[in-house]
């Protein structure tokens, strides 16, 4: 299949800095995108080349198969959708959602149906009178997406779109947006640094870094299996060991820890044949993953280790164990079943599946 946006190869710089560093990503059509990253990673002047405010230093950016790398924005078919809603404040909601389709000089009942239909869209039937100063945060950023999609464009770009709401809408508007997407099967590039965003709406997750691509992939592939220390540490919460592979078959090896039990990890092959005995490499594992108890268990993975603390997160119970080697474990276990401690400082077994340990090179 043909992809609705591909980057090839593209850097930007701004004068000496490099901001983008050589990304290449294919997003295929009706794809939810997501370019995940901390502040100052690359995100938005990668949105800005694919919306053409910015041309690439090098490279190229293909929308449908075109090479649009040095076009204009509006002639491209792709609108933006910005965070600070860039409504017109002296216009009213209809006239905002309607600009682009009277400058493109579409007959007047076709206007006026489209902006019906896109303000029914964001369930906003019956706001087309009202100013942008009359509306709410969320309500804004609502008309912002229903001017976006008014005109059927082939990508939507959002950058960070609802980094101003509070929290509660955050959610509401995520559900939104996602379901929006599905139903209008329009192809959405988002940017968010914030990785729960990304792992609830996204198809596809990018996790960019000092202008890099770290990994590319969907949201359970960037959970379970990171690629990076950087992807382990940006997505969730996790617990990374570094170790020695000391036995090493196909399927399985084995790793000793600094002054602690050796553990074993069992992959595929193709991921762990890399692997040589005496490399040192790093391991992660999601504190989800582990469970506490009083006992070594045969066929899993066992560091014992005294508690520090334990605290109450909704329905988990998140304890921090201390290994003899002073390294501090988090396990979280559901809150209906969990160990019951006797005290602090109490010694416990920390248990996982040999299967649930990622290897990261
Ligand atoms: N117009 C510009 N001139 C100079 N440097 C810029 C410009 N725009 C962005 N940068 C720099 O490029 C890097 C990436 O910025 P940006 O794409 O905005 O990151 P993000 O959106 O991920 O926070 C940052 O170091 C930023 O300071
Ligand atoms: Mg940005």
């Amino acid at each position: 299949m043909e992809s609705m946006i591909k980057l090839k190869n593209v850097n930007k710089y701004f004068t000496e800095h490099k901001a983008v560093n050589n990304i290449s990503i294919d997003v295929m059509q009706g794809e939810f995108l997501t370019l995940l990253g901390p502040s100052g990673c690359g995100k938005t002047t990668t949105l800005r080349m694919i919306a053409g405010f910015e041309e690439p230093t090098s490279g190229q950016i293909l929308l449908d198969g075109v090479d649009v790398s040095f076009k204009h924005p509006y002639e491209r078919d792709v609108n933006t959708v910005f965070q600070n809603y860039a409504l017109f404040p002296n216009m009213n909601i209809f006239n905002n959602i309607a600009f682009g389709l009277k400058i493109k000089k579409l007959p007047k009942k076709e206007i006026e149906d489209k902006v019906t239909k896109a303000l029914s869209l964001v369930q906003l039937d019956g706001y087309k009178d009202r100013y942008p100063s009359q509306l709410s945060g969320g309500q804004k950023q609502r008309i912002a997406i229903a001017r976006a999609v008014v005109n059927s464009p082939k990508v939507l770009l959002l950058d960070e779109p609802l980094g101003a709401l509070d929290l509660k809408l955050r959610k509401q508007m995520q559900f939104e947006l996602k379901h929006l997407q599905r139903r209008l099967g329009i192809t959405f590039i988002y940017v968010t640094h914030d990785q729960e965003e990304a792992l609830t709406m996204s198809d596809r997750i990018a996790v960019m870094n000092q202008g890099e691509i770290e990994q590319i992939g969907t949201p359970d592939d960037i959970y379970d299996r990171p690629k990076t220390k950087f992807v382990a540490d940006f997505i969730g919460e996790t617990n990374l060991f570094e170790g020695v592979v000391k036995e090493h078959s196909n399927h399985k090896i084995k790793v000793s820890l600094e002054d602690e039990q050796d553990i074993e990890i069992i992959d595929d092959p193709s991921n762990l044949s890399k692997l040589k005995h005496g490399d040192k490499i790093y391991i992660t594992i999601r504190p989800e993953r582990m469970k506490l108890s009083y006992n070594t268990e045969k066929e899993k993975n066992t560091l014992e280790g005294k508690v520090k603390e334990r605290i109450f997160v909704g329905s988990i119970n998140k304890t921090v164990v201390i290994l003899s080697n002073g390294k501090e474990v988090i396990v979280n276990e559901p809150a209906v079943n969990t160990l019951k401690l006797n005290g602090y400082d109490e010694e416990v077994c920390i248990n996982w599946e040999f299967e649930d340990g990622v290897v990261i090179s």
